[in-house]
């Protein structure tokens, strides 16, 4: 209780806003949007060193050029800043920049300090400012070469082979590395740019272009982008490359290499009924334009759902969209996650739980309930293999945890789906879906915690205590393991299947119907199939099945786990042709884990691959590797 008052007291204090002090941009909307959340004990960010209540980055204006032979970004920041009337200095995230001159808009010299730097885990360094009285203050900074949220690639990792290229990745805690800013997905900023690039590259952000380019005359262009929403720092995004555009629907489009961009627009042809399908089931997009850029196949995840310009891996095509739960996934990361917004990153359920159930629930509308129910079956056995590989007690199988995504997407993905599939299951479809629309629309553009979304199931959709009794939901999302209510998927999802798994177990009989079957199918057959196999029995499944053949890099991906698994020779020059191209995380880490656990025979494999492969991943693909070859980082 005395916690209580406390809390309270600090709530009124800070919310009290209209007495802060602020730089020009700031709007009675954003105003308002001092978060009073974020001054709950749950909502303490551990990963920043800002101190929101005090003096708190409200915009960011950034005037950036992109210098491709140094491998470096830098120019200067400008910040807006809503600050307590006496407050006399902000404090920033910042990772390895190199800040030249702090100033007011006047150009007066402002002072700074970068504090004691924590090299472990990426939180960096605090940037500390005396604001002197300003509230909007310009630093000029250049980002390190090495800055973790870059990625400049060689002519020879694209496509085009032609021209270098670049990407940033700032989910959790990456933009510090360029961007001098509050880094925490509480505090919420509008921005704009203006960037500078060598021409012919063509510049994209997460935010609207505006116009078109402008000629420098010194063979470089400017690019200006505005995102006029506020938005979590980690959703600032940059590429640059040779790429080119085109339209899919009135609101819809895709960027990528001239050589990617038809296969890659055929890929995406569903998204116009995706976004029409979300907008059906949790109302409006609200964010203009919805546009997707396909990058080249070093990017290190699968999808990334920066607004207004979604940041796509190439490996996901597959020539029948049977991937596209990835798009649905992006998309609806648009209601969840980038409009409710986890405050700390272990709530981080709160964006890709959700939104692993909102993908769910666009893949049934726009392809079907079958599809629907074998991918949240695929999942169901997720969840189900990491709980037996670290127990069911393991406190990181809570989906609120003080940690990060070590356990996969297992927990914070699966898991929370799961749980809005069993609320959904108790309550009704009906009531299920205007809870959930509801919670977007009340919480919009606003950090949420796992104690608010509790509170808000609690307050807005559960009736009666009889029913809080049947929903657990405490236990769902405070609790490790899988709680008894959860709403199994449906054993006839994949009859077929299990059952041609059963007699190929018995009998070594390749099934007929593996060509016909669906992704999820394939999938489920060669995750379940005796993982010990001869290399004769590999010879006649890799035969029966085409399975190198496969242009569907998720079954590869299986078939070379497989493969690697059992010491298959034949499929080690492929699995290095797959590694030394792609360089998404999901699929490098766990193949050279594969190769290491395979001692004598794979770790010198391992080896060798990596000193060929290492320069050319991300530094989030590289740090994961480098842990299962126990390389110092
Ligand atoms: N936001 C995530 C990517 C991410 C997660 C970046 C954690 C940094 C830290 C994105 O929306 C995502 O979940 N991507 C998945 C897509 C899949 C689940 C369909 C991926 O990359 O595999
Ligand atoms: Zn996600």
């Amino acid at each position: 209780m005395r916690r209580f008052a406390a809390t309270l007291a600090l709530l009124l204090a800070t919310s009290a806003c209209t007495t802060m002090e602020q730089g020009p941009t700031v709007t009675s909307a954003q105003q308002a949007m001092v978060s009073p959340i974020l001054t709950s004990p749950e909502a303490q960010d551990d990963l920043t060193y800002a101190q929101p209540e005090v003096a708190r980055v409200t915009h960011v204006e950034l005037d950036l050029d992109l210098d491709f032979d140094a491998k470096r970004v830098g120019g200067t920041a400008t910040l807006d800043i809503l600050a307590e009337p006496g407050a006399d200095q902000i404090v920033l995230d910042s990772n390895g920049l190199e800040i030249a001159r702090v100033t007011d808009i006047a150009g007066n010299e402002l002072p700074f300090t970068i504090g004691a730097m924590v090299e472990d885990g990426g939180k960096g360094a605090p940037l500390t400012i005396a604001l002197n009285g300003a509230r909007t203050i310009r630093i000029q900074y250049l980002a390190p070469t090495d800055a973790t949220a870059l990625q400049w690639l060689s002519p020879e990792q694209t496509a085009g082979g032609e021209y270098p290229y670049l990407f940033s990745q700032g989910q959790a805690i990456l933009n510090r590395t360029w961007i001098p800013t509050q880094d925490s997905p509480g505090i919420r900023q509008t921005w704009e740019a203006r960037i500078t690039a060598p021409k012919p590259l063509d510049v994209v952000m997460s935010g609207v272009r505006q116009g078109e380019p402008e000629d420098l005359g010194n063979g470089r262009r400017a690019f200006r982008f505005i995102m006029d929403k506020p938005v979590p720092p980690y959703l600032i995004a940059i590429a640059a490359g040779d790429i080119d555009f085109r339209a899919i629907g009135p609101r819809s489009g895709v960027w990528a290499e001239p050589s990617v961009l038809d296969e890659a627009w055929r890929e995406v042809g569903d998204t116009e009924e995706m976004i029409e399908a979300a907008e059906e089931l949790y109302g409006e997009y609200r964010w203009g334009r919805y546009d997707m850029i396909v990058l080249p196949p070093a990017f290190p995840y699968g999808g990334m759902e920066n607004p207004v310009m979604t940041f796509l891996t190439p490996t996901f095509i597959a020539g029948d969209r049977s991937n596209n739960g990835l798009i649905a996934h992006e998309l609806a990361h648009s209601w969840s996650g980038n409009l409710v917004t986890n405050a700390v990153w272990g709530d981080s359920w709160l964006n890709e739980g959700v939104t692993t159930y909102f993908e769910n629930r666009i893949v049934e509308a726009v392809y079907g309930e079958k599809r629907a129910e074998q991918e949240a079956a695929l999942m169901f056995a997720n969840i189900q293999e990491t709980l037996a590989e670290v127990g069911r007690d393991a406190p990181g199988t809570a989906l609120s945890t003080d940690g990060g995504y070590e356990l996969g997407s297992a927990i914070a993905y699966d898991k929370g789906a799961f749980f809005l599939m069993t609320v959904e299951s108790i309550v009704g479809r009906e009531r299920f879906d205007a809870w959930l629309r509801q919670w977007f629309d009340n919480h919009a553009f606003q950090p949420a915690t796992s104690e608010m979304f509790y509170e808000d199931m609690m307050a807005n959709l559960v009736r009666n205590e009889a029913e809080a009794q049947r929903l657990s939901l405490r236990e769902w999302i405070f609790e490790p393991g899988l709680p008894a209510n959860v709403a199994r998927p449906d054993p006839a999802a994949f009859a077929e299947v299990d059952a041609a798994v059963n007699t190929y177990a018995r009998t070594g009989a390749i099934p007929s119907a593996y060509e016909g079957w669906t992704s999820a199918e394939r999938q489920r057959f060669l995750d379940n199939i005796p993982k010990d196999r001869s290399a004769a029995q590999l010879a006649a499944l890799d035969e029966g099945l085409g399975l190198s053949e496969t242009g569907n890099n998720e079954e590869l991906f299986l078939w070379l786990e497989l493969a690697l698994a059992n010491r298959y020779q034949p499929a080690v020059a492929q699995a290095e042709t797959f590694l030394g191209e792609v360089g998404r995380a999901k699929f490098v880490r766990p193949l050279f884990q594969t190769l290491w656990n395979e001692g004598a025979w794979g770790q010198p494999i391992a080896r060798r691959i990596y000193a060929d492969t290492r320069d050319t991943y991300h530094a989030v693909t590289r740090s994961g590797v480098d842990r299962v070859l126990g390389i110092e980082g």
